[in-house]
């Protein structure tokens, strides 16, 4: 028997507003034993512009997470705890290695009952961290405002709310992507074509408001005062994390650990389409065909299984993550097209849904090359001049957390030796990959030409023209690695590819 078309709302997730929650985030936690967590981060720009973050939580007590009475109070205090160890970590001239009993042991015990690991996370900053401006206008850019910030600033809140909007605008579809399996199984390929109309509509409304991003978050506050405070601790040994971060609550449990930082690839929805339109992320650098884990032949290191995308699941809220696989257990659309392509208006709606994500994600390859590519080649070459000058005359609030992508130095403290690199190059080829795989499933053969990068779009024309502008420099690239948001991604290796996260 086919197991049931899961009901959202028993995976935490809204008929209305997806993966946002049903009920608006607190803006403060209501038992007054954490009222000094809600007053540090009523603080928290002041606090970090003053260097002094880390002086009141190293004074702070442990309050342990018993006063926490309903799923927003758990969301409210995990949301604050994280912004709070990113801001000790990442709030000084050097990254602090060790994470204080007053930080981890509440937060390792939010993290446990969300089902989420212990840092910064798509979810505290984005989906949990938001409030309508006008209680009775609908949840719209224009109508949304984050609850915290590391930075205060314009720049850092649009960045959230953009997604909140995103967010909000396609929970519209959760329902419709549900119905339309429903349908599928009941043979009603009418209805089916109906809602994968509509969800090639949301598709492309979310990517009119990707490109909202341009209106009022500037790429250089993004590279250098936002982006570094959401920086994980994995592979961040250049940046002074060279274990991690310990996790100290105080018990003979703590630990090193370290995590990815926080980034839209942890959203669900997003993944959400993919598995109901049947698109499939491939490990970066793999094709169509290769070999998995478990074929791989004896003695040969297996490629792995699972791509950058599916792994973004562990950073998942747990019952989010769940539907996903609860819906993956079930999607049927994909089959159910082919099975019935001779019907035009059913395969053209299912195709029209792939070139809308498509167009998303091409959307997105633009974003990425001018928020993090470009910023990050501009910050290796001012940092090469500099050191070709022997001078060092930039404040320090221009190095500090923000240069950890582009000082790679060795133990000695001069720049490391140099490797071949064309910058920016596996992030990049990451996801134009996970784009044209997204093409891949199309009906219609042309169609499937077209979408699996059959012609260069605007963002490659873009991305191969900063190279050029980039190219000779980097060809004397000291520095191997870019640091994205999630993971950090290998330069020098031809063709792209993960190199760690
Ligand atoms: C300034 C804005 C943005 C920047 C700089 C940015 C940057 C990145 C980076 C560097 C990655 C690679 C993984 C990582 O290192 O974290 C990534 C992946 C991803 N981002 Fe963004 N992002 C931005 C906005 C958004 C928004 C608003 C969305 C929501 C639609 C989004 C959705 C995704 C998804 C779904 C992935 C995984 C790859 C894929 O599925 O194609 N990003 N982003």
């Amino acid at each position: 028997m086919l197991p049931p078309v899961p009901r959202p709302e028993d995976y935490h997730v809204s008929p209305t507003t997806g993966f946002l929650p049903s009920e608006l985030p607190l803006h403060c936690l209501p038992d007054p034993v954490y009222d000094r967590w809600e007053r540090i981060i009523n603080n928290f720009q002041s606090l970090l512009l003053s260097k002094r973050l880390r002086t009141v939580i190293d004074k702070l007590p442990i309050i342990p997470a018993t006063h926490l009475y309903n799923e927003p109070e758990w969301r409210r205090a995990y949301s604050i705890l994280a912004f709070m160890a990113h801001g000790y970590i990442w709030g000084g001239e050097k990254p602090a290695e060790r994470l204080p009993p007053s930080i981890t042991y509440p937060l390792l015990q939010v993290s446990d009952h969300l089902e989420i690991p212990p840092l910064a996370t798509y979810a505290g900053l984005v989906l949990w961290n938001y409030k309508p401006i006008f209680l009775s206008d609908a949840l719209i850019l224009d109508n949304v405002a984050t609850l915290v910030t590391f930075t205060g600033s314009l720049d850092e809140q649009w960045f959230y709310l953009v997604s909140v909007a995103i967010e909000a605008k396609g929970g519209s579809a959760v329902p419709l992507m549900l119905e339309a399996i429903q349908a599928a199984r009941n043979g009603d390929a009418a209805t089916v074509t109906d809602r994968l109309r509509a969800m090639a509509e949301t598709l492309d409304e979310l990517g009119s408001l990707l490109l909202r991003m341009y209106e009022n978050c500037d790429p250089h506050v993004f590279y250098h005062r936002i982006r570094p405070y959401l920086a994980g601790s994995k592979n961040m040994k250049d940046a002074g994390l060279p274990h991690g971060v310990y996790y100290d609550d105080g018990s003979r449990n703590s630990s090193w650990r370290q995590y990815g930082g926080g980034s839209n690839a942890q959203s669900s929805l997003l993944q959400l389409f993919d598995i109901v339109l049947g698109v499939e992320h491939r490990p970066t650098g793999s094709k169509g065909g290769e070999t998995s884990e478990s074929e791989a032949e004896p003695g040969v290191l297996p490629k792995p299984r699972h791509s950058f995308i599916h792994e973004m699941r562990q950073y998942m809220p747990g019952p989010h993550r769940r539907f996903l696989q609860a819906v993956e257990s079930v999607a049927n659309i994909r089959d159910f097209v082919e099975n019935n392509r001779r019907d035009r208006n059913l395969t053209i709606a299912y195709d029209a849904c792939l070139a809308m994500l498509r167009a998303l994600r091409d959307k997105h390859i633009q974003i990425v090359s001018r928020y993090i590519v470009v910023k990050s080649r501009e910050a290796r070459s001012a940092s090469r001049s500099r050191d070709s000058h022997g001078t060092d005359d930039v404040p320090a609030r221009g190095r500090g957390i923000a240069s950890i992508s582009y000082k790679d130095n060795g133990a000695d403290g001069k720049p490391k030796k140099k490797v071949r690199g064309t910058g920016g190059t596996a992030l990049i080829p990451f996801l134009k990959q996970a784009r044209d795989e997204t093409g891949e499933p199309a009906i219609d053969a042309w169609a499937r030409k077209v979408l699996t990068g059959g012609r260069r779009s605007a963002a490659d024309h873009e991305v191969a023209a900063e190279s050029m502008r980039f190219g000779a420099e980097e060809l004397d690239a000291e520095e191997s690695t870019i640091v994205g948001l999630a993971g950090s991604w290998s330069m020098e290796t031809e063709g792209g590819g993960l190199c760690s996260y």
